[in-house]
């Protein structure tokens, strides 16, 4: 009897455990994307144009040039493009999908260095959510895109 007991308690006591958050939206899930930018996927160690001081932090996720090169010849990106407010050629959901997929709206996939990153969907919306609010530079001061 004590055993059933104590198998009802460690099963109820699981079933809390996996129970899922509802979730997340509007401040707390650009929270949840600005911590996972800034901490976990790092989008800006490549999409922040660097300087000898540091990252430039007044052009977040900007662009510019990709100061890093293959050791070995492989197919590689010499331009990191702007992303900061979600490019123009992707809607908010494209954005979210190519976080889950690595595809873009057109099909093609992007070169290394980018990762092809695989988030789960919620990271992908909070990244998204997150990458939205990060102010896009004028037409002017924009990267031409990568070829
Ligand atoms: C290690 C460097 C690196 C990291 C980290 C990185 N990127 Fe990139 N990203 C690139 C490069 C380089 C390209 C250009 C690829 C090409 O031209 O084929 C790119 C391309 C892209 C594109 C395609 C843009 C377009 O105009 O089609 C998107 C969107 C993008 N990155 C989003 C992100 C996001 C969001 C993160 C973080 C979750 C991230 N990247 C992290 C290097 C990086």
């Amino acid at each position: 009897m004590q055993k059933l007991f104590i198998a009802a308690a460690a099963l109820a006591l699981l079933g809390a455990c996996t129970q899922r958050a509802a979730p997340l939206t509007g401040d707390a899930l650009i929270a949840r994307g600005d911590y996972l930018v800034n901490n976990v996927v790092l989008c800006g160690d490549c999409h922040t144009p660097m300087t000898a001081q540091g990252p430039d932090l007044s052009r977040r996720l900007q662009g510019g040039p990709n100061l890093t090169t293959p050791m070995i010849e492989i197919p590689w990106a010499t331009d990191v493009p702007a992303i900061a407010g979600i490019p123009g050629h992707f809607t908010e959901e494209q954005f979210v999908a190519f976080l889950q997929t690595g595809v873009r709206p057109d099909g093609s996939t992007t070169r290394p260095p980018m990762p092809p990153y695989r988030l789960n969907e919620e990271d992908a919306r909070a990244v998204a959510a997150y990458i939205r609010t990060v102010p896009a530079a004028s037409a002017e001061e924009a990267p031409t895109p990568a070829p």
